[in-house]
């Protein structure tokens, strides 16, 4: 049973674990961030997406959200290597791409290409200042990009969540044998804090499960490392959801903290994996203070329903007041900001890594202890 159309039409499977590579010799070494990109081709997370993007589609993407075949793409997808790599390659071959000497897979050699880092920035990112994590990540990766179909061959699964890992073949059929016809997703890089959960439970209401698909690829530093914050996924779902109304699974993605841009990107490919609406809140995907706080609901307006193919769920900043007695927005709210319980990301991490308990008006106990706990033994940096 088909919930969604997958984006382009057609769900993208190019993982192919017998693929023969015994007489390709000419191997590259990836870094992380495209080792998840090609795991998400293969899976086709990333449907219509078939490779890394040939100068065409990622011209198109950068300058106007598309692909050169039209489907709205926000991010590029792209496989940086150096220069001196790319001396040694030649268009038709095919190369296999490694990590740690580990083939995970192979790339058909399309297209060699320089691109302009600096119009990426400004158009993906909004702007070129290395202090933005994700324009950093850009101009530290390689300078020349290789193009072309790709095959994964090796799956990339952290052995810690092996049991979070689904294909979007596999969402989609654990949403239909749930019996959901309709199904929100959640992108997160956080614990789920009261204000997740507000607007989480207020989109059940109108929809009948719950994907909560937390980021597990790479993050910045200070972010609370994704193994902590699958133990406080399992402990909140297990306490204060339905369960046959939550469905958890991970998206190896790296971050990028493009805000509005990441946005498109990240309601895309969860239509992908079969969801029909998505949640966009505040300054989703942010960072800093780079974008403005409802930029990345304003940057669907770019684009025709029909194109999204994906209902989107835009929510105001919420908190708890202390005066309304539960959680609010300023739509359903008429107290003053001392009665909010409001607390930025910084501090909260400060405090839990000092064995502090934020209120519980802002995170549940239970999910506050386990973070506590999982913090104690990680080094982040606050
Ligand atoms: S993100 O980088 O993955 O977007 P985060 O985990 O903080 O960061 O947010 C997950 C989702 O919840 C995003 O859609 C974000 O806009 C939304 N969100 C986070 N905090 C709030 C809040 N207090 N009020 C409304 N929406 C929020």
């Amino acid at each position: 049973m088909t919930l969604i159309q997958p984006h382009g039409g057609t769900l993208i499977n190019r993982y192919h674990p017998n693929y023969d590579v015994s007489n390709i010799e000419k191997s590259i070494e990836i870094d992380d961030m495209a080792l998840s990109d090609l795991e998400l081709i293969g899976v086709g997370a990333y449907s219509p997406i078939t490779g890394f993007l040939t100068k065409k589609d990622y011209d198109s993407v950068v300058e106007r959200m598309k692909l050169a075949t039209g489907e709205p793409w926000s991010i590029p997808i792209q496989l940086p290597i150096s220069k001196e790599v790319a001396d040694t390659l030649e268009i038709g071959e095919t190369i296999k791409l490694s990590r740690n000497d580990v083939v995970y897979g192979v790339i058909e050699v399309e297209e060699i290409f320089t691109p302009d880092k600096t119009k990426e920035a400004e158009n993906v990112y909004q702007t070129t200042e290395l202090a933005h994590p994700g324009v950093k990540k850009l101009f530290d990766r390689d300078d020349v990009y290789v193009a072309g179909p790709v095959t994964l061959i090796k799956r990339v699964v952290d052995g810690e969540f092996v049991d979070y890992y689904y294909k979007p073949e596999e969402t989609r059929k654990a949403f239909a044998d749930r019996g959901w016809k309709t199904v929100v997703g959640f992108q997160t890089r956080n614990p789920v804090h009261r204000a997740h959960e507000y607007i989480q439970k207020s989109a059940l209401e109108i929809v009948d499960g719950l994907f909560l698909n937390p980021l597990v690829g790479e993050t910045k530093k200070d972010d609370i490392p994704a193994d902590v914050r699958l133990k406080s996924y399992e402990v909140l779902l297990d306490q204060y959801y339905a369960k046959n109304h939550a469905f958890l699974g991970v998206f190896p993605a790296a971050m990028r903290y493009a805000g509005p841009r990441e946005a498109v990107f990240h309601a895309m490919v969860r239509k992908n994996f079969g969801c029909t609406h998505f949640i966009v809140g505040r300054d989703h995907a942010g960072v800093g203070d780079y974008y403005g706080t409802y930029d990345a609901q304003k940057i669907f307006s770019n684009f025709t329903k029909e194109e999204l193919g994906i209902t989107l769920l835009f929510f105001e900043h919420s908190f708890y007041c202390n005066k309304c007695g539960n959680m609010a927005t300023a739509k359903t709210c008429p107290h003053d900001k001392e009665d909010h319980v409001i607390l930025s990301g910084t501090k909260v991490r400060a405090m839990l890594k000092n064995g502090e308990h934020p209120p519980a008006t802002f995170s549940r106990t239970e999910v506050v202890k386990v973070l506590i706990e999982g913090l104690a033994t990680e080094n982040v940096k606050v």
